[in-house]
């Protein structure tokens, strides 16, 4: 019989992986798609599915919103349900959120073979809410997928007993299939840009648990010398509306809704440059050569810093945000480019699912 994967996923950006590697695996095998829900509203679940032409999830686990350990338990505990009742060949997880976690502790402690795609990424800072769940997920999987050379070499160096595989990045993957479906940027800006435009999202909880500083980055990305667009995660919405300070416009920059995946590659497409906290934006600005400036004190993604594609701006340093942008700009008009490989060349979904054929069957 063939080995059937459940393949576990529960945010945005996993949905989007997920779509490409549950086809890979579904040539192999079974796959059990289950989408925890952590991310629920339809522009950052249901329309994704839309717009990727994937089937919705086999089971929808419904944990949603909460602190750390609601969430991570709720995924744990419901996962565990779902494994016994299934009792797949492997378990696949994706990333580093705590849907990510949740499914990769059910999976271990039933000693279900567990897979993990997007390995071997580290930040310096240990206590990171994705880093503490990478490095657990890292330590408990037997197949680690990892999205480039150097986090491979990290986990070869970290797990002798593993098998490690070094098969590309998958977000590339589906970003590749998508490219022609794009729509025009222009029709999705709430008002016309003649003189170029900046692209920009925030979500992560460093910058928007601190009012203050989420404040400072905004004003920032408001007095730059192009007019800036900025996508709210639903979570950066909250925050303003919390501290009484959500408005449409500051300065320059106008904040939008959230958008879909094939609005959100078109406007990145479209930007003069990309003003993001978030890993996914980062790798897509860089293989679609637009220059990006990340608002965080580090990044997993280090190859695009040292390509010169990304630059780092610390949240508590915005008022350096107006420099780094023009310099990103500078270079770029200077016709800087850069090796759009780091990551693979969008074929990392068929290579997870060899690498998890060959170990499964090495393992059995
Ligand atoms: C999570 C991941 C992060 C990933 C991001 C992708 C963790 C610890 N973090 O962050 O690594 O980069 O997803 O987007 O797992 N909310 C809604 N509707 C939703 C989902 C969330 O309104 O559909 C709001 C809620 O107020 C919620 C907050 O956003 O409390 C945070 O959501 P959560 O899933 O905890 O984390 P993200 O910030 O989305």
């Amino acid at each position: 019989m063939p080995p059937q994967f459940a393949l576990c996923y529960g945010t945005r950006p996993q949905i989007i992986k997920a779509s490409a590697v549950r086809e890979h695996l579904a040539r192999i095998g079974g796959v059990l798609a289950v989408d925890t829900g952590q991310h629920y509203d339809f522009e950052l679940n249901g329309l994704l599915y839309q717009q990727l032409g994937v089937k919705p999830p086999d089971r929808f686990l419904e944990v949603g919103s909460g602190s750390h350990a609601e969430q991570t338990s709720a995924v744990l505990i419901r996962t565990e349900a779902l494994l016994r009742e299934h009792a797949p060949a492997a378990v696949v997880v994706i990333g580093d959120t705590n849907s990510t976690l949740g499914s990769a502790l059910a999976a271990a402690k039933l000693r279900i073979p567990l897979a993990h795609v997007e390995a071997g990424l580290r930040a310096r800072d240990a206590y990171l809410a994705e880093e503490i769940n990478r490095r657990m997920v890292d330590a408990v999987a037997g197949l680690l997928c990892a999205p480039g050379p150097s986090a491979a070499a990290r986990l070869h160096r970290e797990r002798s007993d593993a098998t490690i595989v070094d098969t590309g990045d998958v977000a590339r993957d589906v970003l590749v299939r998508c490219l022609d479906q794009l729509p025009d940027p222009a029709r999705l800006l709430p008002s016309p840009a003649p003189g170029g435009y900046l692209f920009a999202t925030l979500h992560r909880a460093e910058i928007t648990s601190n009012p203050a500083l989420l404040e400072a980055v905004l004003e920032a990305l408001g007095g730059l010398p192009l007019d800036a667009f900025l996508a709210l995660h639903p979570r950066t919405r909250a925050a303003l509306d919390a501290a009484g300070r959500y408005r449409e416009r500051i300065g320059r920059l106008t904040l939008m809704p959230p958008v879909g995946y094939l609005e959100s590659l078109a406007l990145t497409r479209g930007a003069s440059a990309v003003v993001t906290d978030s890993g996914g934006l980062q790798r897509e600005a860089y293989w679609l050569g637009v220059p990006c400036i990340t608002v965080r004190d580090e990044t997993e993604w280090v190859e695009t810093v040292d390509l010169g594609a990304n630059r780092l701006v610390a949240p508590a340093a915005a008022g350096d945000l107006a420099a780094a942008v023009q310099s990103q700009l500078d270079c770029w008009r200077a016709g800087a480019s850069w090796d759009r490989d780091a990551y693979g060349r969008g074929e990392a979904a068929g290579e997870v699912a060899r690498a998890a054929t060959a170990w499964l069957a090495r393992s059995t």
